[in-house]
């Protein structure tokens, strides 16, 4: 898998190493989009382990369904999931910034898992270089200019917006903003033990995007996260353990920030 700006390869990397532990049979993959970024590389390359992903997105789920046929591989909508069911580990990579009720998710997706299961949990740094990009790109979007720059480069190099994000064709925009703080400390209150971390790109996004080409220089940019501090990252990754059941405490309020970032976000999805 080619690296890009997002570390999708060191994503895949770091979640498959966190799966290769003998005990892992079953992973529940929540929020796995169409599939195309994460599920099937990973189900492809696991022959022995059973992976069910569901979505609450039914186009999402329907692509997912139509790019493979893995005997190990399940797609579903997240309503029909089997709740009597445990998995051994489950994936919640980029979706707990969309989620109404972060607490809940992840009480959830304790629930769902055998005691000492492995939860791997992926998320946007929502004060680092990428949001920061979607600051900037929300404000060009809301005066007009972002049109018209798309429409610039099309004239200038033939190219249009580049391609659209394969993750998922869902609209679900992102309401929540954590710091590495709060996710872990959402993680303790949920019941879950924090083994790993790691950063996963330095810069990624609008602009960014397009600055940083060519191989060597997209690794740099994945490799020099692990060296700066976590706050520069544009995206966390962590491995959990479930070691308790979920307290009682609120461990993540949507502050003033958050809802402003998510009313933009909502309003430029047309939601
Ligand atoms: C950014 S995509 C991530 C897709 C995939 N996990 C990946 O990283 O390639 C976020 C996905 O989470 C899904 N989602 C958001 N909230 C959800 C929830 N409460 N339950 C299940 N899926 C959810 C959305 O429909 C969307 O497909």
């Amino acid at each position: 898998m080619r690296e890009n700006t997002y570390g999708r390869a060191k994503r895949v990397d770091f979640i498959g190493r966190a799966l290769d532990r003998s005990e892992i049979r079953s992973v529940l993959d929540i929020g796995c989009g169409t599939g195309a970024e994460l599920t099937i590389p990973l189900a492809e390359h696991r022959a022995d382990t059973t992976f069910v992903a569901v979505d609450e997105d039914s186009k999402s789920i329907e692509a997912g369904r139509n790019a493979v046929d893995l005997p190990n591989l399940t797609f579903g909508l997240s309503g029909d999931l089997d709740l009597s069911r445990r998995f051994d580990a489950a994936i919640a990579s980029e979706v707990l910034e969309h989620v109404e009720s972060p607490e809940q998710f992840l009480a959830f997706l304790n629930d769902r898992l055998v005691t000492g299961g492995w939860l791997v949990l992926t998320t946007p740094n929502g004060y680092g270089p990428f949001e920061m990009t979607q600051i900037i790109e929300t404000a060009l979007w809301s005066l007009g200019v972002l049109s018209g720059l798309r429409r610039a480069k099309r004239a200038l190099t033939g190219k249009g917006a580049g391609p659209a994000a394969d993750d998922t064709l869902a609209l679900s925009p992102h309401i929540n903003f954590f710091s590495r703080r709060d996710v872990e400390r959402l993680l303790a209150n949920a019941g879950f033990s924090v083994e790993t971390y790691s950063p996963r790109t330095f810069l990624c996004g609008f602009g960014f995007d397009h600055l940083l080409k060519g191989e060597r220089t997209v690794a740099w940019n994945a490799k020099v996260a692990d060296r700066l501090p976590s706050g520069f990252a544009s995206d966390f990754m962590f491995v959990a353990r479930k070691v308790g059941a979920p307290g009682k405490a609120l461990a993540y309020r949507r502050g003033a920030y958050a809802r402003w970032r998510g009313a933009l976000n909502r309003q430029r999805m047309g939601l």
